[in-house]
């Protein structure tokens, strides 16, 4: 049973159309134009269970705005979405126990208590069991690296440290769905470590299911097995990055450790030199092209090789192609 089901989901916005200019502003007020702004075209999809799925796309291509409708703090213009077999909208206050949000660039906690003390009403809110909320917290203040936190307001923490905080307070009812809308971005990499870290371990221990919108590509190859991918307010993938990456990833490279000079070895065919040391030698081919056996042989007839590896495909690269319009028509997975 799937515990999300969005069917032929859409959101438009009316928009006030204004000319420039005061007499633009009287003519607005009394004769109102609108235009639509369709932000979300009719998506259909399914989640199940304990499932991370990553939703992802250019800024404007109706990400957030499917978040909102999906958590119930936006109607759907048209279609239909059931969470955990309600109307989210309809039924927002028993969906709310059992979801839980973050936006990347809005707080959700009490400005200015001290962490602990907006945890402490998060949890009374949520009627989290006090041994319950207990061992959660020890949890965690481990992953998440609470501890010199819990006596700081909001306020006066770093970009990285309201995040970690942010996750911490929304997970503390453990809600059987996250949505975490561009939770990484603006942190550097040891925090983005951190809270991928947490998201994985809530999503094993607690089989937590996890929407999650990035630009971080980073956050999709460590944490997303099958990817959403919306351009414009479609749909326009929806499978496993891995079918994606074999697809579109034209390129790959390997990298070979040689006793001898790597320099002295020729290019084999269809292959490109993106990287040569002493004793390092790395090469970029197109699959179209050749093989990885194909290069891989060349260079060792040429030279002494200790070892070699073969890198998976560029993601980003992967990606841009997409976003450039590789994915005119959808691909079956
Ligand atoms: N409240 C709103 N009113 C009018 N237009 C909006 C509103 N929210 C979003 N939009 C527009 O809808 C489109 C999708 O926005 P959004 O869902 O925020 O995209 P994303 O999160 O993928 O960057 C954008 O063109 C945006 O300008
Ligand atoms: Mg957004």
């Amino acid at each position: 049973m799937p515990i999300i089901q969005a069917e032929n989901l859409s959101k438009v916005f009316r928009i006030p159309h204004k000319d420039p200019g005061v007499a633009g502003a009287f003519k607005a007020v009394l004769r109102p134009r609108f235009e639509d702004k369709v932000a979300v075209n009719g998506i259909s999809f399914s989640v199940e269970p304990g499932e991370i799925v990553g939703y992802i796309g250019v800024n404007g291509a109706g990400k957030s705005t499917t978040i909102k409708m999906l958590t119930g703090i936006l109607m759907p213009t048209r279609g239909n979405v059931q969470v955990l077999g309600r109307d989210p909208h309809r039924q927002r206050v028993a969906n709310a126990r059992d979801i839980g949000v973050v936006f990347g660039q809005r707080s959700q906690l009490w400005w200015d208590l001290a962490f602990i003390e907006s945890l402490n009403l998060v949890a009374k809110i949520y009627e989290v069991p006090p041994a319950r909320y207990k061992q959660l917290l020890d949890q965690f203040a481990e992953t998440l690296e609470l501890g010199e936190l819990l006596r700081v307001p909001i306020r006066n923490m770093s970009l990285g440290q309201k995040m970690r905080a942010e996750l911490a307070a929304t997970l503390i009812h453990a809600p059987r769905i996250v949505y975490l809308d561009e939770p990484t971005i603006g942190l550097d990499l040891i925090v983005k470590e951190r809270i991928r870290e947490f998201i994985k371990q809530q999503n094993r221990a607690a089989g937590t299911t996890v929407i999650l919108t990035t630009h971080d590509l980073g956050d999709i190859e460590e944490l997303c097995p099958r990817v959403i991918i919306i351009d414009a307010g479609a749909l326009i993938y929806d499978g496993p990055i891995s079918t994606i990456k074999a697809r579109f990833g034209k390129y790959r490279e390997i990298t070979f450790e040689t006793l001898g000079d790597a320099s002295a070895c020729a290019v084999p065919p269809g292959a490109e030199i993106v990287g040569a040391e002493p004793r390092k030698l790395t090469l970029r081919f197109d699959r179209t092209l050749t093989t990885a056996s194909q290069v891989a042989q060349a260079v060792m007839n040429a030279i002494e090789v200790k070892d070699f590896s073969l890198a998976e495909p560029d993601l980003a690269s992967v990606i841009k192609q997409i976003y450039g319009g590789a994915l005119r028509e959808p691909v079956t997975p």
